[in-house]
């Protein structure tokens, strides 16, 4: 049964494939009303979350499908010690597809070692946190009309960041992709991620602490939150959770063209006087999510036979 951990589950190819029919389901949205009539999404969230979490749910919606869900982890046999492999045997009787996101690295491993149904990542820890990738590769996409040839700078909390290590991983595997990686010291992109996805693969990357230095190269700014619920040491997140404020004066040190990008929650990372920018794409990536997820899910229900009366396969390949 296939399940996405990582972003490095899905090859480049199925990368195009998944942007492809989102397109396709932006274009014709009523083609794929009912292709999901009948089928369940199980969406177990242990960790909090609004976008993630509920465009899943919207997604599942829009496909003609339904919904189950526990209303919290501390309203459901979680709280008296149930396992999560054995929380997922027990949804697989009850599902067809699983979301689940859990505040431990691996859990969602654990979750599709053991379920029998499909199993997708909303975010492990500071791990991976795929289908948030697939939003930010579509949102690309839309806005640069391309992967390749970008310059990518990444800014904030690069060490705790799941958004950031699964957007490096994707980002990656694009010809002549560079990545800027803007952080305080304490922070930085850890090892495994910098050896693993450039390292290896010669992809080209510079570290700074500057921002303002770093923005008039950039196609893309990634910013992202310093994630206070990581750090084990209050003070130390005090000392770091406002080591960069994009404001809209710092915006002038932009290329015209250079798009704004965070997965959200902000907090104050980003004024909202930069809203109004014409290059900020964080809301957009809110909606691109739910079309990728829509994607993502119809994928895994096809290879899974799930979806044989509508004439989808896991095998179909769609080519940008
Ligand atoms: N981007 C993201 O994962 O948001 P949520 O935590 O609200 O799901």
């Amino acid at each position: 049964m296939r399940s996405i951990i990582d972003i490095l589950d899905l090859s480049t190819e199925e990368l195009d494939e998944l942007i492809a029919t989102a397109l396709d389901i932006i274009g014709h949205p009523r083609k794929y009303s009912h292709i999901c009539d009948g089928l369940k999404l199980a969406t177990l969230f242990f960790e909090p979350s609004t976008r993630t979490r509920m465009s899943f749910e919207a997604a599942m919606y829009e496909l003609g499908g339904h919904v189950i869900s526990m209303a919290s982890a501390a309203s459901s046999s979680a709280a008296k010690g149930e396992s999560v492999a054995d929380t997922v045997k027990v949804i697989s009787c009850y599902a067809d597809i699983i979301a689940i996101r859990h505040p431990k690295e691996g859990a969602a491993l654990v979750a599709a070692n053991n379920a029998s149904i499909p199993v997708i990542n909303g975010g492990d820890g500071g791990h991976c946190h795929p289908t948030q990738t697939l939003a930010d590769l579509l949102t690309i996409y839309r806005e640069k009309g391309r992967l390749d040839g970008l310059t990518i700078g990444v800014c904030g909390d690069l060490k705790f960041g799941r958004t950031v290590h699964s957007l490096i991983n994707a980002m990656s595997r694009y010809e002549g992709t560079r990545f800027v990686l803007i952080s305080p010291e304490e922070l930085r992109v850890p090892d495994y991620v910098i050896n693993e996805a450039l390292v290896r693969k010669g992809v080209p990357y510079s570290e700074t602490t500057d921002l303002d230095k770093a923005m008039p190269e950039l196609d893309i700014l990634y910013m992202t939150r310093i994630q206070r619920e990581r750090f084990f040491n209050e003070e130390e997140y005090l000392r770091l959770k406002d080591s960069y404020i994009l404001t809209a004066d710092r915006m002038k040190n932009a290329g015209d063209d250079m798009i704004v990008m965070h997965p959200l929650p902000r907090v104050n990372e980003i004024s909202v006087a930069v809203d109004d920018d014409p290059r900020a794409c964080y809301f957009k990536q809110v909606l691109n999510g739910k079309y990728m997820r829509m994607a993502l899910m119809l994928k895994l229900l096809a290879e899974a036979g799930k979806l044989e009366s509508t004439g989808l396969n896991g095998s179909r390949t769609v080519t940008l």
